[in-house]
């Protein structure tokens, strides 16, 4: 039950600045580290890899799309049929969808602290790392490559108890219960055939503060994985999770952060060693006071759990209001649109998708066609001639008067050398639509948990 005691501060971390900002709070930060990036696979991609790399982002966006669509639409079903009273309960242990993260951070875990490589992962509520546990003929799933985290020789890991009011609450979590004092076991199935089986357990993590100083959060939940397998998890130990639940490090993280957590992704195909970064509390600093952050709501409707959702009005390119039906954007109804940083590409239901390729595709036209699926509209400028100012700017309108505009290059996207296609898919309808990493890109976005509100501005996400 221990895993219900909040978070606590070994040092005191998180003081109001009382420098020149209001709402300034000394935040934890991570670095962030793209899949591409040479810690990872070694080299960054090269320009004639990039189409495959491209189909295979699109296809494990599929996977996650699917499972996003399923988790919300038996949601959306069970409220229809809600009104006769009848209760509806989520299969816990097959609601998980592949996550598809591309961004990574260090995590130190358990005292003395032992280092890993994390998906950072907004769809995902557990935090989970390779692990053993009492194990004495243990094999690494991983490969020998693989960081393990040695839950025995952490003196703070303490496992959930499978008797526990917590164990049922927590995310998939099994009913086998052999012995009362027995760990908490987990059986997390993503839709594309990954998982990842282990405990529960109560955990120190150590995060470093803006300020240089390394503090303990003490009583996360953590899953110690003893096995696991699926292409996603080639890169990483683990994944944290980002997600809007009650359970991910997210949430019990910024609980003690001024209730914000934020990040900047860069861009995907950029140099190697540059880094975004994943920070808890507030994303503002002295010095950026004066930012251009603009904010929108977060949908925390329990029916969106646990992703991030916002309230889209509409979509504009060149200026122009597209004709896109409003019940596209309806997320209590058949529509709505998601944040999500485990999707690469940007997914429109089909109405805005088929609205948006038209309007940015027709002044593109002059260009010789490509074929590149799955892009539908994709053109050679190895002819020359292009410049980015021939594309008209795209914004997506958001509740409470916010403009998100993303730079082109992060919607008009290199495929290959000499040529470049409109870098957005389609969902199908209906569907909810996803605004992945890829459009997220050289953004700061601060997801401001207490208030429900969603703050974004450019950003080069420079130190
Ligand atoms: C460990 O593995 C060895 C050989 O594979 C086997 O003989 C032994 O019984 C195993 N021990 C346990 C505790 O499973
Ligand atoms: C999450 O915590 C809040 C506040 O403690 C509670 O009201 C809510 O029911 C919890 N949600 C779940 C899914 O347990
Ligand atoms: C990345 O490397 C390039 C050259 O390899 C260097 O010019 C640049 O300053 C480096 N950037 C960072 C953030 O280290
Ligand atoms: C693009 O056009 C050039 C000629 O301008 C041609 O040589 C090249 O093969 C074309 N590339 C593709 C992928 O069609």
């Amino acid at each position: 039950m221990s895993f219900l005691l909040p978070i606590f501060l070994f040092l005191v971390g998180f003081f109001p600045n009382p420098a020149f900002c209001e709402n300034a709070v000394s935040s934890m930060r991570f670095e962030l580290i793209h899949s591409d990036g040479p810690e990872l696979l070694g080299t960054a991609i090269k320009p004639e890899n990039r189409l495959k790399h491209f189909r295979e982002l699109v296809h494990r966006d599929f996977y996650r799309k699917k499972m996003v669509s399923e988790m919300l639409g038996r949601r959306r079903r069970a409220t229809e049929l809600s009104g006769d009273g009848n209760s509806f309960a989520m299969p816990m242990s097959s609601g998980a969808y592949a996550r598809t993260g591309q961004y990574f951070v260090r995590f130190q875990v358990g005292t003395p602290a032992q280092k890993f490589l994390l998906v950072a992962d907004t769809g995902s509520d557990l935090t989970w790392m390779n692990c053993r546990y009492r194990c004495r003929n243990c094999t690494n799933p991983g490969g020998r490559r693989r960081r393990v985290f040695h839950a025995d020789s952490s003196s703070s890991f303490s496992p959930v108890k499978c008797s526990s009011a917590a164990c049922q609450r927590l995310p998939f979590s099994l009913t086998t219960c052999p012995a009362p004092e027995s760990p908490c076991a987990y059986d997390y199935r993503y839709a594309d055939g990954s998982y990842a089986k282990g405990i529960f357990a109560d955990e120190s993590t150590t995060v470093t503060l803006s300020s240089g100083e390394r503090v303990k959060l003490k009583g996360v939940v953590i899953g110690c994985s003893s096995s696991f397998d699926g292409s996603s998890f080639r890169a990483a130990d683990g994944v944290l999770g980002l997600a809007r639940s009650n359970h991910s490090f997210a949430v019990k993280a910024t609980d003690h952060a001024g209730g914000k957590f934020s990040y900047c992704l860069v861009d995907h195909l950029s140099p190697k060693n540059a880094s975004g970064y994943l920070s808890f509390g507030s994303a503002t600093t002295p010095s950026d006071c004066k930012s251009a952050m603009q904010h929108t709501r977060l949908l925390l409707d329990p029916l969106l759990d646990p992703f991030y959702a916002v309230q889209v009005t509409g979509i504009s390119v060149g200026g122009i209001l597209l004709p896109i039906p409003r019940v596209v954007w309806d997320a209590s109804s058949q529509g709505g649109v998601i944040l999500d940083s485990g999707s690469s590409l940007t997914m429109l239901a089909e109405p805005a998708y088929r609205a948006v390729l038209s309007a940015l595709s027709a002044p593109l036209m002059a260009f010789p066609k490509v074929d590149n699926k799955p892009f539908d509209f994709c053109f050679n400028v190895s002819g020359g001639g292009y410049k980015e100012d021939l594309v008209p700017i795209l914004a997506v309108h958001l509740d409470g008067a916010a403009r998100f505009e993303p730079p082109v290059k992060s919607y008009v996207i290199d495929v290959a050398d000499g040529v470049k296609c409109i870098g957005i898919l389609s969902a199908s309808w209906p569907a909810i639509s996803t605004i992945g990493n890829i459009l997220q890109q050289n953004f700061l976005w601060e997801f401001d948990l207490h208030n429900g509100r969603l703050g974004f501005e450019p950003s080069t996400c420079g130190p």
